[in-house]
């Protein structure tokens, strides 16, 4: 068993980056800039975005981070997305999800200019990645995607199978795991809530995506022996022998599963690091103008 090393990767990722910013800054130009918009103080989106702005930082892209009030109004927020729209200064935002009840993250999507869309969320981006056209790939799937890439994981011909059907994780790598690519070419399968017998599908897997958010759900009879499981939960579960109160676990049960596997994500350590790298790739894509001139 090989773990799929999520930090090794994103370091290597993020100095590549680091790279061609400073190469952009000497030419004269200035470096990429994403904007983050937090409404409410969610502790995990609070952890999250702040992640996701130290990033920005330490490989010398600019950021701004817009901090609002959970009684924040939809207008004011539309008003916000608006602004972010017209400024050139900003090359991609994100509004960290979920949003306050009151705001309709649907309206709040579509109001993203798709150009500057480096979350890969809105219908423009989903519909041109669903048609293999250049798009701003959702962060998560991306960084899986090149997670695959760099560990040289033959995906073509396997039977792939996701847990999970959200719009920003299960749905998107579905989509991209069938896709004429590498990596791609999968015949793949999509299980949820409503499937039959999750376990009797993921038996017949080579790959496995497990992003259905129930710590430890994929057990170690559900999986084929040398699969590839790739694990997108992050999960708080109660422990009292931590200072926290709790610990984080996958939706995998590693300790079990993993001796089963040819690669595993770890959690920490896996899937989450890259999800955060493939934003601020997203972000360089926005600055170098290479998905939208
Ligand atoms: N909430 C959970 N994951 C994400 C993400 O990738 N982007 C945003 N904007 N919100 C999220």
């Amino acid at each position: 068993m090989k773990l799929l090393d999520g930090k090794k990767l994103s370091v290597e990722i993020k100095d590549e980056m680091a790279g061609e910013v400073s190469e952009i800054v000497k030419s004269g130009q200035r470096p990429p800039h994403l904007a983050a918009v937090l409404v409410g103080s969610n502790p995990a989106s609070t952890f999250y975005v702040k992640s996701k702005v130290k990033n920005c930082k330490k490989i010398g892209f600019e950021s701004t981070l817009i901090e609002k009030s959970a009684d924040t109004s939809e207008a004011e927020l539309l008003g916000i997305i608006d602004q972010l729209n017209q400024r050139d200064d900003i090359d991609g935002y994100i509004v960290q999800l979920p949003l306050p009840d009151h705001i309709d993250e649907e309206r709040v999507n579509l109001a993203i200019d798709h150009r500057k869309d480096v979350d890969g969320f809105h219908p423009v981006n989903f519909g041109r990645m669903a048609q293999g056209m250049p798009a701003f790939l959702p962060a998560t799937p991306y960084g899986i995607l090149m997670m695959l890439e760099r560990y040289d994981i033959d995906t073509t011909g396997k039977h792939c199978v996701v847990v999970g059907r959200s719009n920003i994780v299960g749905t998107p790598m579905s989509i991209l795991m069938s896709r004429k690519n590498k990596p791609g070419n999968c015949t793949v399968t999509l299980t949820h809530s409503r499937t039959k017998d999750i376990g009797a599908e993921l038996r017949r897997a080579d790959i496995v995506i497990a992003a259905i958010g129930k710590p430890n759900f994929v057990t170690a009879d559900m999986i084929k022996e040398g699969a590839v499981v790739i694990d997108v939960g992050i999960n708080r579960v109660e422990d009292s022998s931590k200072k926290k109160g709790y610990r984080i676990v996958g939706d995998v049960d590693f300790d079990n599963v993993s001796p089963k596997c040819s690669y595993i994500t770890p959690v920490p350590g896996g899937v989450g690091l890259m999800t955060v790298t493939a934003l601020l790739k997203n972000t360089l894509h926005a600055r170098n103008k290479s998905i939208y001139s």
